[in-house]
């Protein structure tokens, strides 16, 4: 009998405070013996009167992202709602599912009757700043109170008490949009916290992003404004409906808080002896909302929390009588410690990713001191203290003047970043390639803080473009990201609108670096939300950033003066091609404007691809002749009629091919040709950087030279993606050598140990050697066309997708290759066997082919792997 599971609400992990008054609904199906969904049927009921609505059944084998059939959520509306199916062959309908309970949150902005409230304090020009209290008394109202939410923002970060309980789990809320233009608001329910009468509101509130020091070369205070302001709505919902706004922002106070300094590139200085010194509370000034401009709204994807602790693997006292403490992983988090020690006493924590000449190397920080300090109140009992308003991107940590001695369990490190759901994996009988899948997830963790970031430890944590551009068909793999995405998504359309170009990241913040449009950075106005409606299957991101898209284009084309060829101004290029030296990252060896125009008309294509889906046939013409223009162009300057590319490197080859710039399947051909043999020349070494490398295995596949993809991606010599996991990496490094050989730091003042952009190739692991790539938009269709190769006698991808969960994967003895597929209701797929045989359509269920299989004759011993932390093989490559 069919089942009815996952049902969800737009792309929300929790749906209490959404912003949609006609959310969409998502679900997948279980035991369906194979049958396809004919019909659904959508029930909405009020869940304190039980008054239902059920809509009438619809004709539609659709289950994701299905309208919102019931009367629009007014603002803090909760409903309940359910969902049956009927199935192809069964006359009856499927039970009812679990229901889930819909809450919308505030939904215009005339719902906010309250003001911002900011501590009277002046400060410095200079921070780190303090952290301070704030708080407000209210009575609850008599009578039977059914619930209480409390809505709230901040110009700053912060974190809410009521009474003596925490509000939520909520880490650096509330995260960081582009302020000027979006702010994100909260909504947390509080009915089990409150108390008939009296309660206390209270808040934390710091710096953060909207007034701590951001960007490089010394950054900048002060970004959004000087007053960091919280705005907090507390509203009591009574039996009987009627909705009672609790206390009025001239109730609040400020005080000084314990936490003496915080930043996010800084750390944290909390002085426990300061928590019981006599309260100072004065009143706090009122900031009137109707000054606030910017939009105010309600989040699209989690927020941040603690998602894992991890204790030291190792724990050293060093000759200076520091405590190193190594975690055995890179991560994005704090320190959580238990100390006991005198009154007065302070001790320091200082993190690193790496060593260096066994000290914790801290240069690769630049700006960001990344240290936290705590002075203890005294006493007997164990104080346990982690800072609020802060994080590091580390894998050791030092504890400076610890008093006593120290037990391993008196620390650990905390993982914090966006509350995703994980959906996608990858495995293989290959443990160099699984460590290289599992680092790219770490790295995707470590830098969903909220939003795409390029990296999490030195000063920078910016939203950089091209990263999340190469890195978003991973990501919408590994984890339920959209979301967070669409989110960030529409800060780009906003810094667009307001700049008049997309920035080179977002939000954008003024410190120094060119805001000029670059190609393959600001194409994620297009590329992403293609990405995103590919995976997801959610066309109305295309339709939101519809706007953006055209903008976009319509800049790059005028600036090609409606040539096609972008060809001259500032570009990033194939930013960090290894043979570039450490202080030029933009020294491609490829043309910088071969690459733009070659991402021109990759974009004008795909807008044009979008146009025709939304239906508006008039831009669909105008952009396909657009992109038609630009790739003629493209072939007119850099391709040979016989197909080599000018310039003749990996990325150009690579881009010519993989964005259809060439004129037919000769040229192609031809351009593969010369692909593998510069990737031989090469000795199988990675010669591309962020524009090439996420697409120079499918390149290679595309043209069917799988074994020269396998020994360029099993490669451990430097540069290659192996090379860092021989050197111990627990993360995707920014620089293919980010650390050398002789395990010094490259001397690039850009030396990142967890940057995701390079593990962009997980993708190609997930579609082409586990076999499970997207035929149609949300995976409604999925092609099985693994490639095994590689010496690998095993590989597998699985993914919960839009529909449910797709496995795919394939074992390998001899000459006999077993592929399996399963395959969930409502998706069909087509295997593609690699013996060549006509490929096979198959609906849900599992299934399992064999076939022969015959292994390259180099294949699997080709590509030596030499460990460099093992001395022997280390000489003997050295000597080799
Ligand atoms: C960032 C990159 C970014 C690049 C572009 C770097 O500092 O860390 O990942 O895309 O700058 O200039």
């Amino acid at each position: 009998m069919t089942t009815i599971h996952d049902l969800r609400v737009e792309h929300h992990r929790d749906a209490l405070g959404i912003g949609e008054a006609e959310p969409r609904l998502s679900w997948s199906l279980a035991d369906t013996q194979g049958a396809a969904q004919t019909r659904y049927q959508i029930s909405v009921s009020d869940e304190i009167s039980g008054l239902r609505a059920d809509a009438d059944p619809v004709d539609s084998s659709e289950s994701v992202l299905v309208p919102w059939q019931a009367v629009p959520l007014r603002s803090r509306e909760r409903r309940q709602v359910r969902v049956r199916v009927w199935v192809a062959g069964e006359s009856e309908p499927s039970e009812w599912s679990e229901p889930i309970v819909v809450e919308a949150g505030l939904l215009h902005r005339s719902d906010w009757n309250t003001d911002f409230v900011s501590p009277s304090v002046s400060h410095s020009a200079e921070g780190p700043r303090p952290a301070y209290r704030l708080r407000s008394r209210f009575d609850l109202p008599a009578g039977d109170v059914a619930r209480v939410r409390i809505y709230a923002t901040a110009h700053g970060v912060y974190e809410l008490h009521l009474n003596a309980s925490a509000v939520s789990s909520d880490i650096l809320a509330p995260g960081w949009t582009s302020y000027l233009h979006r702010l994100r608001y909260q909504t947390y329910d509080i009915t089990g916290l409150v108390v008939p009468g009296q309660n206390t509101i209270s808040a934390l509130i710091a710096d953060g992003w909207y007034r701590g020091r951001l960007g490089f070369n010394g950054g900048l205070w002060d970004n959004y404004g000087t007053d960091v302001a919280l705005l907090a709505q507390i509203e009591a919902t009574m039996s009987d409906g009627t909705v009672h706004v609790l206390p009025v922002s001239s109730a609040w106070e400020c005080a000084p808080s314990a936490i003496i300094s915080t930043g996010l590139y800084e750390g944290e200085e909390h002085d426990a002896s300061l928590d019981d010194l006599v309260e100072e509370w004065t009143p706090a000034s009122v900031l009137p909302f109707a000054d606030f401009t910017a939009e105010i709204v309600a989040p699209t994807g989690p927020p941040v929390r603690i998602i894992e602790s991890i204790a030291p693997v190792g724990v050293e006292v060093r000759p200076n009588g520091r405590i190193r403490l190594d975690f055995g992983q890179n991560i994005t988090g704090k320190l959580r410690v238990t100390v006991t020690g005198p009154r007065g006493h302070t001790i320091g924590l200082h993190h690193a990713e790496v060593l260096e000449n066994d000290e914790l190397a801290t240069r690769p920080l630049r700006g960001a001191a990344s240290i936290d300090r705590l002075t203890l109140a005294g006493g007997d009992h164990p104080f346990t203290w982690t800072p609020h308003f802060t994080f590091h991107g580390f894998r050791y940590a030092e504890l400076e003047n610890w008093p006593g001695e120290f037990l391993p369990e008196q620390a650990v490190a905390l993982v914090m970043h966006s509350d995703m759901e994980r959906t996608g994996t990858f495995t293989s009988s290959d443990p160099l390639l699984n460590k290289l899948h599992e680092n790219v997830v770490w790295s995707m963790r470590d830098n969903f803080l909220d939003l795409p970031t390029d990296c999490p430890q030195r000063d920078e944590r910016l939203g950089w473009t091209g990263d999340i551009q190469v890195f978003g068909p991973t990501a919408a793999y590994l984890f339920r990201s959209t979301g967070t995405l669409v989110s960030w998504m529409r800060d780009v359309a906003a810094e667009q609108k307001a700049l008049g170009s997309v920035p080179n990241f977002v939000p954008w913040i003024e410190c120094g670096f060119p805001q000029d449009p670059a190609a393959a950075w600001g194409d994620v106005a297009v590329m992403l939300p293609w990405t995103l409606y590919q995976r997801t299957g959610d066309i109305g991101v295309l339709r939101d950033q519809y706007e953006s898209m055209t903008a976009w284009v319509d800049q790059v084309d005028a600036l090609t003066g409606h040539s096609g060829l972008w060809n001259s101004g500032f570009q990033l290029g194939d930013w960090l091609d290894p043979t570039a030296p450490p202080e030029k990252p933009d020294d491609s060896r490829t043309d910088r404007y071969l690459v733009a125009s070659a991402y021109h008309a990759r974009s004008a294509r795909l807008l044009a691809q979008t146009a025709e889906l939304l239906g508006n046939t008039g831009d669909a013409a105008k952009y396909s002749a657009v992109a038609d223009r630009a790739a003629s162009s493209f072939r007119y300057e850099f391709v040979t009629p016989s197909g080599r590319v000018v310039s003749d490197t990996e990325t150009a080859l690579s881009v010519a091919i993989m964005f259809e710039l060439l004129a037919n399947e000769d040229q192609v051909q031809r351009a593969g040709a010369r692909l593998s043999e510069l990737v031989i020349d090469s000795g199988y070494r990675i010669r591309t950087g962020f524009v090439g490398t996420p697409i120079i295995c499918d390149a290679l596949a595309r043209v069917g030279a799988h074994d020269v993809a396998y020994h360029l991606l099993l490669q451990t010599q430097t540069p290659s993606w192996l090379y860092p996991i021989t050197m111990g990496a627990t993360t995707i490094w920014e620089r293919w050598d980010s650390m050398l050989p002789d395990g010094s730091i490259n001397p690039g003042e850009m030396t990142s140990f967890n940057h995701y952009s390079l593990g962009a190739v997980a993708d190609y692991l997930h579609r082409i050697i586990g076999g499970l790539a997207p035929a149609a938009p949300g995976y409604r269709e999925v092609l099985v066309a693994p490639v095994p190769g590689g010496g690998l006698r095993a590989a597998s991808s699985e993914l919960v997708s839009p529909y449910g969960l797709v496995r795919t994967g394939w074992t390998r003895e001899g000459t006999k290759l077993v592929v399996r597929a399963e395959i969930p209701s409502g998706v069909t797929a087509r295997v593609e066997l690699p013996d060549g045989s006509d490929p096979i359509d198959i609906a849900a269920g599992s299934h399992e082919f064999v076939c022969s299989y015959r292994p390259a004759e180099d294949d699997p011993a080709a590509v030596q792997r030499v460990n460099l932390h093992n001395p022997e093989e280390r000489a003997l490559l050295e000597t080799a």
